[in-house]
């Protein structure tokens, strides 16, 4: 059994294109979405279209909801510009996604942690940049999730993380589309994957143990990047061009 496990596409079509293609050579039995499909100063509604066609079981990320529930004077620029771009088919399309899916016994898929698409699971946040959680923090979050393996996204930041006390595995794939954002919430911090490489997971069981695998895959980020300026966004092209929010060039 072999399951690719993509999250947070954010609107960048090149990104999943480039995801598309591996899969294609991964040849992987099941293709699950994390969720936060479309937000973003890039290719919303072209991103849509390919998820519509898919049809791959996909949980809803904070910022689809947004997209879905809240009037557009409340969104944020990143939610506006995709709501503003989606046909009713990519609505009607994204009403299908669910808060968390639960594939079988073993495997729980959600966007943030179990009940709240909006916390993080896999990093916690005490100063400027995320960091790995401890033991407390995980089995706290996860909210009595008993799952052998719980996939969340959320956070952009991949990260593979063996409870010691259920031994249970929380895995997080990182972001296809957007490697690096900066977030207000629960105060003023960063995420940065460190490159600008599209990012999913693979996990294969063929002899009653499971297997890890990080993709990080090239693809035309300077061309994301351009467009994410010209959609009036320096902060996204920065992050898109290098894997850092920082200010470089
Ligand atoms: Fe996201």
């Amino acid at each position: 059994m072999k399951i690719a496990v993509i999250s947070d596409i954010h609107g960048n079509v090149l990104a999943l294109e480039a995801v598309i293609a591996d899969l294609k050579a991964e040849a992987p039995d099941l293709i699950v979405n994390l969720g936060d499909c479309v937000s973003g100063p890039l290719w919303p509604e072209e991103t849509a279209a390919i998820l519509r066609e898919a049809g791959w079981p996909t949980v809803r990320g904070n910022h689809d909801r947004f997209v879905l529930e809240d009037p557009l004077e409340k969104l944020g620029p990143t939610d506006v510009f995709a709501a503003e771009r989606l046909s009713q088919a990519s609505i009607d399309w994204l009403q299908t996604t669910q808060p968390t899916i639960r594939l079988d016994d073993n495997i729980f898929l959600c966007h943030g942690t179990p009940d709240n698409d909006d916390r993080y699971l896999s990093e916690k946040v005490e100063g400027p940049k995320g960091h790995l959680p401890d033991e407390d923090t995980l089995l706290h979050e996860l909210k009595g999730e008993k799952s052998p393996i719980v996939c969340c996204g959320h956070t952009h930041i991949p990260r593979l993380i063996q409870l010691q006390e259920t031994g249970q595995i929380v895995l997080n794939p990182g972001s296809v589309g957007l490697p690096s954002y900066e977030d207000d919430h629960p105060l003023r911090h960063v995420m940065e994957a460190g490159s600008p490489h599209a990012r999913y997971a693979l996990m294969t069981n063929n002899s009653g143990a499971w297997n890890f695998q990080q993709k990080m895959l090239s693809y035309d980020w300077d061309a994301a990047s351009r467009a994410a300026l010209e959609n009036g966004r320096p902060g996204w092209a920065r992050a898109l061009k290098h894997g850092f929010y920082g200010p470089l060039s």
